[in-house]
């Protein structure tokens, strides 16, 4: 096979990113036609802005298991070889030391160690462990401090469900209502960056700043204050996770009537103001396939071809993140 591109290592996507004050998408593939879109969505959006757009390729040790470790992985460098666009492959939320050892077997150019379940001086003292182990063939680290909790730790399905069937600003109001205090309480605490960031020697830091897992539709408003307090006391590049749910922009704001409360902002603000530099996105283009897949299947309740109902799931994704590549690029 002739390789265009082999895989990057993250380090090299994230450090100049970090300089431009403008961020990498990390996008959470579960499948082949994910990976096509992400690249693909890549290639067209680096020929529309006229710079290369960088694009790291995320895989859960979940999305590990459902694809196979040697299977997803290797789509993933069979994809990267094939394209202009500089790649990186991630191990998104590991949290066992033989998940990354998978990872480093298979290639992956960076690990996030997921820690914030463990008490803090224990976070410290595991991902350290990844470090080594992961710097020892040049693979850099994400760490987590605090904590990012998922939609599901405060609603049940069936609650998520009618949330989605609200207004924003309405869905916002309740979950404000039962969550935001406890997201708030979970947030990384700015006077633990320092001694996180030099016991672990991480190289990338996933802070909680207010954000929570498995929101759909960016509506939610995140602690832009908090960040900028968390930035500066490092000049490592920070991450957003649970990215699906956060509002992309002060049009976003205006469009969805959020009112916005003392020190929170956007997807945007975070980027351009709090050093964001990786954004992580995985539920909403999960609901782009899943939509594009029913919505082809309902006009065509006979299609027996799985093509005709994959393609346009493929291509709710592509066109879904290629909203994100534009904003993370500052086009909005
Ligand atoms: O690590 C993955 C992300 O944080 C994804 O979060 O599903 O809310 O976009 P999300
Ligand atoms: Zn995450």
């Amino acid at each position: 096979m002739v390789s265009k591109m082999p895989l990057v290592n993250e380090r090299d996507l994230l450090i100049p990113a970090l300089k431009e004050r403008r961020a990498v998408g990390a996008f959470n593939a579960n499948n082949m036609e994910m990976i096509q879109a992400f690249i693909w969505a890549a290639e067209e959006v680096s020929k529309e802005l006229g710079e290369p757009v960088d694009l790291i390729i995320q895989l859960s040790p979940g999305a590990s298991k459902y694809a196979g470790w040697a299977l997803g992985s290797g789509m993933v460098k069979i994809a990267a070889s094939e394209t202009d666009i500089r790649v990186a492959l991630n191990l998104d939320h590991a949290t066992e030391i033989d998940q990354v050892r998978k990872a480093l077997d298979m290639g992956f150019t960076a690990v996030l160690f997921d820690g914030s379940a463990l008490p803090f001086e224990e976070n410290i003292r595991m991902t350290r462990q990844v470090v080594e182990m992961c710097h020892a063939k040049g693979v850099p680290v994400e760490a987590e401090l605090g904590k990012i909790p998922k939609i599901e730790d405060y609603f049940t399905a069936s609650d998520i469900a009618w949330l989605r069937s609200l207004p924003a600003a309405e869905a916002v109001r309740i979950i404000r209502e039962r969550a935001g205090k406890s997201v708030e309480d979970l947030m990384a605490k700015p006077e633990d960056v320092e001694t996180f960031i030099s016991k672990t020697r991480c190289d990338f830091l996933a802070a909680a700043f207010g954000s929570i897992h498995g929101i759909w539709d960016d509506i939610w408003p995140v602690r832009v204050d908090r960040l900028i307090k968390i930035q500066e006391r490092t000049s490592i590049p920070l991450v957003s996770h649970g990215s699906s749910g956060i509002l992309m922009s002060p049009k976003d704001v205006r469009e969805k009537g959020i009112k916005l409360a003392e020190g929170e902002g956007t997807l945007l603000d975070a980027i351009q103001t709090g050093g964001v530099t990786k954004v992580n996105v995985a539920t909403a283009l999960s609901i782009a396939f899943i939509e594009g897949f029913i919505q082809a299947y309902q006009a065509n309740p006979s299609e027996k071809d799985f093509r005709k109902l994959g393609g346009p799931a493929r291509d709710k994704v592509k066109e879904k993140t290629k909203l994100y590549m534009r904003l993370f690029a500052g086009r909005v």
